[in-house]
C-alpha cells in the first residue's frame, strides 16, 4: 500500500473507531466533507468494523485477573491490511501504558529487527497472545492463553495474513502447540490452519530473549532472512 494511502486509511480508521462521519482529507477545499462510506471499499470496511468489534468483544471479557490488573486493553499496531501479522506474548508494563503492542525495550529491538529486512509497522501487523498485561510481566498462564485463544484465531482471521512470525515460545505454544521448544522449533515454515486461514508461519526468538542473549541474535537474523525470501517468493512488496 502507498504511504499516502496508508496514513488515509489509519485517518480513517480511527474516525470509524470514534464514530465521527466526517474524514479529514489533504485538499484543502474537501475538508471534512467525504463520507467514510464513500472512500473505503466494502471489503476494507468490513475489515475495520470486524476489527474494531473483535477489540470491543475482548475488552469487555469477565473475570480476568489480567484485565482487572491492567490498566489498558492492548490490541494491536501496525497495518491491519498488512501482508505479515506478528504474534508477541503479552503486554508489558510500557505497552500497558500505551495500549500498543511493543513500545518498550522490546519493541525497539523489534523495529530494528523490522528494518533489517527493510520492513516496519506501516508494513506489518502486531498483537500479541494475550491482550492485558499479566502482573510483573510474568508468563500468562496456560488457562489465561486458553481464554485469549478464541480471540487471538479470529484476530489472525480477520487481518488473513499470508505470512505469521510467532515471537517466542507463547505464541509459538498457543498456536501450533506444546511439543517443540523454540530453540527448534525456529527457523522453519509451518503448514498449519488458523481457524479458516492458512498462513505460511515461521517462530523466531522473542525480542526480550534477545536482549537477554545477544549472542542467539544470529539466528534470529537466519529467520528474517527466511521471512525476507518468502516475501518475495510470495511477491510480497515491501510496501504492501
Ligand atoms: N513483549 C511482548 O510479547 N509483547 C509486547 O507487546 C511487549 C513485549
Amino acid at each position: 500500500m502507498k504511504k499516502s494511502n496508508f496514513k488515509i486509511n489509519r485517518t480513517k480508521l480511527y474516525h470509524k473507531l470514534i464514530n465521527n462521519k466526517l474524514v479529514y482529507d489533504n485538499k484543502s477545499l474537501n475538508r471534512y466533507k467525504k463520507d467514510i462510506n464513500q472512500t473505503l471499499t466494502n471489503g476494507s470496511k468490513d475489515k475495520l468494523s470486524r476489527l474494531a468489534e473483535l477489540k470491543v468483544k475482548i475488552n469487555s471479557i469477565k473475570n480476568c485477573e489480567l484485565k482487572k490488573s491492567a490498566t489498558n486493553l492492548v490490541f494491536s499496531d501496525g497495518n491491519p491490511f498488512a501482508k505479515i501479522m506478528i504474534i508477541g506474548e503479552g503486554p508489558g508494563a510500557n505497552e500497558d501504558k500505551e495500549g500498543k503492542p511493543f513500545v518498550g525495550r522490546a519493541g525497539k529491538l523489534l523495529d530494528k529487527m523490522l528494518d533489517a529486512i527493510k520492513l516496519n509497522r506501516k508494513n506489518v501487523y502486531i498483537s500479541n497472545v494475550v491482550n492485558f498485561r499479566p502482573p510483573l510481566n510474568r508468563r500468562p498462564t496456560d488457562e489465561e492463553i486458553k481464554r485469549y485463544l478464541p480471540f487471538l484465531i479470529k484476530h489472525v482471521e480477520l487481518v488473513n495474513p499470508k505470512i505469521l512470525l510467532l515471537l517466542g515460545s507463547t505464541a509459538l505454544n498457543a498456536l501450533i502447540g506444546n511439543e517443540v521448544v523454540i530453540s527448534k522449533a525456529r527457523g522453519k515454515w509451518v503448514s498449519k490452519k488458523i481457524g479458516n486461514v492458512n498462513p505460511d508461519i515461521i517462530a523466531s526468538f522473542h525480542p526480550a530473549f534477545l536482549m537477554r542473549q545477544p549472542d542467539q541474535k544470529k539466528y534470529a537474523w537466519e529467520d528474517l532472512k527466511m521471512i525476507k525470501k518468502k516475501m518475495s517468493e510470495l511477491k510480497i512488496k515491501f510496501n504492501g
